[in-house]
């Protein structure tokens, strides 16, 4: 059993807690921190959590918990996960690990300074559909992976700091872009480099500095490719939709709407539907489990069995440092329309080179790329001579 302290009661703190306390979970928020302490008490008597605080320090220095969850803001995550690592605990962040990859960088360095575990919580890297859809493509059932595209789109964010360039870091892509960057990541290998992004962005909607929509690809040293749409104007709720495309399958994920429940009300009879639904009429598509979809329960499983067990969770500060350097290089790409390369001073992955797609010898003169059942009965086959290079096609009753 572990003892949390939680810092941050918005959205996520309220996910997490939600997460930890489900059912008979023995893990449990045991202090928890808020600027107000109103709203730090008002959430400890909600959750049934027995200590709250308004100062920082005493949350993440107190004997009674042995884990920090990071859940706040995003430009106050590097101060709270240096502070943690002083004071020597385990140090769970969320989302975007830093606001830049020099961010990212100090607050990797500081937990490996200090051995402390660390953990990145990256939810949507543990979905239930996403961990069975790993697993597949682990097993090899999709072959080589060449393309994921990965979209997160809403109607923007719930709060004041997330539309301020200064204290986010930017706006769409840093904000959802991170998941999207992440899980394309996942399909494609976290040994595998990445080289380079391209990435249009632009302010369509909001009178803001940052961008509110965004559309990017990531090159992978194996040819790979990692497509990421994000976007603060999409209306109709929340757009969680992943595809993986490799040499032998594909796999399409839809995370959110339309996903099992659907239902009509003709009466707004009021109550919750599910994050960032626009409506309470009509058609309706809730979640059974919203902690559970959203992978927040397999994700601190993960984590907390890591920790006892004293080895690594999947996802660790360095993959969060991974994901701002790829961030870094889509804003400088957005900049200047042009391709920018990804600055990992520290890369620990493989030096894996492009690899082509395992073609199939035809006959001996011959390599197969395309074989095709027509309608009238017959196959087509599209050859490639070893020798010369050319192209046939040969056509068998
Ligand atoms: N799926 C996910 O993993 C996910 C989803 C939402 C948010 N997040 C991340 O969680 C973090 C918090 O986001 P949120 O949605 O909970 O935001 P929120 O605005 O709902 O909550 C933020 C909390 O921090 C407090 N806060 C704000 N400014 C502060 C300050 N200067 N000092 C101390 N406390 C302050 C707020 O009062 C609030 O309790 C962000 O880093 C965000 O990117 C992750």
């Amino acid at each position: 059993m572990r003892r949390i302290s939680l810092l941050g009661t918005g959205l996520i703190g309220m996910f997490y807690t939600m997460a930890l306390h489900r059912h008979r979970g023995q893990d449990r928020v045991h202090m928890v921190y808020s600027r107000s302490r109103e709203r730090a008490s008002n959430f400890a008597v909600q959750w049934g959590i027995p200590r709250h605080t308004t100062n920082l320090e005493e949350a993440i220095r107190n004997d009674e918990s042995d884990v920090i969850i990071v859940a706040l803001p995003n430009h106050l995550h590097e101060e709270a996960v240096i502070a943690a690592a002083e004071a020597r605990k385990a140090v769970l962040c969320t989302k975007p690990l830093g606001r830049n990859a020099a961010e990212a960088r100090r607050m990797l360095e500081a937990v490996e300074k200090a051995g402390v575990f660390h953990g990145y919580l990256e939810d949507l890297c543990y979905t239930p559909k996403t961990l069975n859809a790993l697993e597949a493509t682990r097993r090899g059932s999709i072959g080589k992976v060449l393309w994921v595209r990965s979209r997160e789109t809403h109607s923007g964010p719930h709060s004041d700091w997330f539309w301020n360039k200064d204290l986010s870091g930017g706006g769409a892509v840093i904000d959802l872009g991170c998941h999207c960057i992440e899980i394309a990541r996942s399909f494609i290998g976290k040994d595998v480099r990445p080289l380079e992004v391209v990435c249009w962005g632009d302010t369509q909607v909001h009178p803001i500095e940052a961008e509110d929509h965004a559309i990017g690809l990531v090159r992978y040293e194996n040819g790979a490719i990692g497509q990421f749409e994000v976007s603060w104007n999409f209306r109709g709720g929340m757009d969680l939709r992943d595809e993986v495309a490799g040499t032998e399958g594909t796999v399409w994920l839809n995370h959110w709407l339309r996903t099992g429940i659907e239902m009509y009300t003709a009466v707004n009879k009021g109550g919750y539907v599910s994050e960032k639904a626009e409506s309470n009429t009509g058609w309706l598509f809730p979640v059974g489990d919203e902690p559970g979809a959203l992978g927040y329960v397999d994700m601190f499983t993960d984590m907390l069995n890591a920790l006892d067990d004293g080895r690594s969770p999947r996802e660790t500060f360095y993959d969060g440092y991974v994901v701002n350097a790829i961030i870094d290089a889509a804003y400088a790409a957005m900049a200047s329309k042009q391709w920018q390369s990804v600055e990992l001073p520290i890369w620990r992955g493989s030096g894996a080179a492009a690899d082509g797609a395992n073609l199939r010898d035809f006959d001996a003169e011959h390599v197969l790329l395309k074989e095709e059942q027509m309608m009238d009965g017959s196959t087509k086959y599209i050859l490639r001579n070893k020798r010369t290079g050319q192209i046939v096609q040969r056509t068998q009753p």
